[in-house]
């Protein structure tokens, strides 16, 4: 069954609320716009997102290094790297009832689309937040929260350089929050004020730019279709006009994604030149050229950049998994979550809370816990309503200990997309989870 798409969003949203996944951030106090908070099976979700992102960009790779640095960098960064007067979104105001500022790319013609009233001109704003550092508020003291893990794989180019083995090419990755005034936060988390971005800077020799453009357009999204399980039909790539690319970039193409609300930007892949490294090495005056240990060559590398950030995957992947279906006459919600990402991977149900069968299935649970994400789920009500509950938050698989169980030394398999039961001797159970993950396709005709 297809949801429909002007509903699929408030479903997601509802279902994220009453499962925990996520929370409007301070929401005793009344919400603060574009912020949210993330619930237990929302950190799950989104430190699954965070480690498959690391384990390919990073772990798998021998040619990327990782790095971490601070949130909060001084204002030279940010003049030299052009965001004190780049970073910034055209801005209308309503003059007439509500008052409602719009970024003036969102709206058509004069009127607020909110009231109808006038709108006035256009103004720059920048979306940068900005605070001091120490006791005194002046000039000198202004810092800025980084609105881009980027600038910090460049400050400290010369840093990895120097401490490390790499050879151009290579890259730079790093994970962290970033931090937007965005004029209109919206679309729930695809668009917020505090976010975490996965950013990877590559350096490569200038003349080879376009090649490894290329390279890294391909790769991201092989990503999201055969690690993440994206729905291929629902990803497309969008190169950017030449007069709409941002400040320092030659060519930059977004990976999209067909939202309920549109085709939106997932990721963009950028080619940043040797922009960034040539402003930091004029600005700071300290040589940030790479010297070619083959050639002798002395020269600025050119940079590719994925950038990402895991909340527009997290809301992604939610919106490319909800179905609604019909299971023995009933109607059900499932997520149908790729293993690799689900918030919990095995589910493991003892079918009463008879002693000598709860014993065996903790036993089961310490045996799965170390390999894979579980839970236990021991709550009452009839085992049909926790494969329900399971559904909805994407578990794959669930595992149930019966009375059998006592006898046979077996335990049933139920996956979620099918509803298939196997029944698998507990001395296979891991094994037989390992595959059934490693293999597994989520199912979803309708998709
Ligand atoms: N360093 C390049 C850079 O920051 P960007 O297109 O401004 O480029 C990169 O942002 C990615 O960060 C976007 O593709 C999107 O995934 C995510 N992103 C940007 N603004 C966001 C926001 N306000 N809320 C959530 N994610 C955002």
């Amino acid at each position: 069954m297809t949801v429909a798409r002007e509903q699929l969003m408030e479903k997601v949203v509802a279902l994220t609320k009453r499962r925990g996944f996520i929370f409007p951030s301070s929401e005793i106090y009344g919400g603060l716009s574009g912020f949210y908070d993330y619930g237990p099976y929302g950190v799950a979700l989104k430190r699954a997102i965070r480690e498959l992102w690391w384990r390919h960009m990073v772990d798998l790779r021998d040619d990327v290094v990782g790095l971490d640095s601070a949130q909060i960098m001084p204002s030279e960064v940010w003049a030299a790297s052009g965001h004190l007067t780049n970073f910034v979104d055209p801005l209308r105001q309503c003059l007439g009832e509500c008052k409602k500022r719009w970024r003036a790319d969102h709206v058509n013609g004069d009127k607020c689309p909110e009231c109808g009233g006038p709108l006035s001109e256009a103004r720059l704003f920048n979306l940068m937040f900005k605070t001091n550092v120490g006791p005194v508020e002046d000039s000198s003291s202004v810092v800025y929260l980084r609105p881009e893990t980027a600038q910090g794989m460049f400050v400290d180019f010369k840093n990895v350089l120097n401490s490390s083995r790499v050879k151009v090419p290579f890259g730079i990755a790093q994970q962290g929050r970033a931090f937007r005034n965005e004029i209109t936060p919206g679309n729930f988390v695809f668009r917020v004020r505090e976010f975490e971005l996965m950013e990877m800077e590559f350096f490569v020799k200038p003349e080879q730019d376009d090649e490894w453009f290329d390279y890294w357009r391909k790769e991201r999204m092989r990503w999201y279709v055969d690690v993440l399980g994206l729905n291929a039909e629902r990803l497309r790539f969008h190169d950017h006009p030449k007069a709409g690319l941002s400040h320092y970039s030659k060519q930059t193409t977004d990976i999209e994604y067909d939202f309920p609300f549109g085709w939106g930007e997932l990721e963009g892949v950028a080619d940043r030149t040797d922009f960034d490294l040539r402003v930091h090495q004029e600005h700071s005056k300290v040589d940030l050229t790479y010297l070619d240990p083959e050639t002798n060559e002395r020269y600025l590398p050119w940079v590719i950049e994925p950038a990402v950030s895991v909340d527009r995957i997290f809301i992604t992947l939610l919106l490319d998994a909800y179905d609604e279906d019909v299971v023995n006459n009933e109607p059900r919600v499932v997520l149908h979550l790729h293993p690799n990402v689900a918030p919990v991977q095995v589910a493991v149900v003892p079918l009463s809370k008879k002693e000598d069968l709860i014993k065996v299935a903790r036993e089961v649970q310490s045996s799965l816990q170390g390999q894979f994400r579980v839970e236990y789920d021991q709550t009452g009500g009839n085992i049909g309503r926790r494969y329900r509950r399971q559904d909805e938050i994407g578990t794959p698989f669930c595992v149930t200990v019966d009375f059998e169980t006592l006898n046979d030394k077996a335990v049933t398999i139920r996956q979620r997309d099918s509803t298939k039961q196997i029944r698998v001797p507990v001395a296979d159970l891991r094994l037989t989870l390992t595959e059934a993950i490693s293999q597994q396709v989520p199912a979803n005709e309708d998709r």
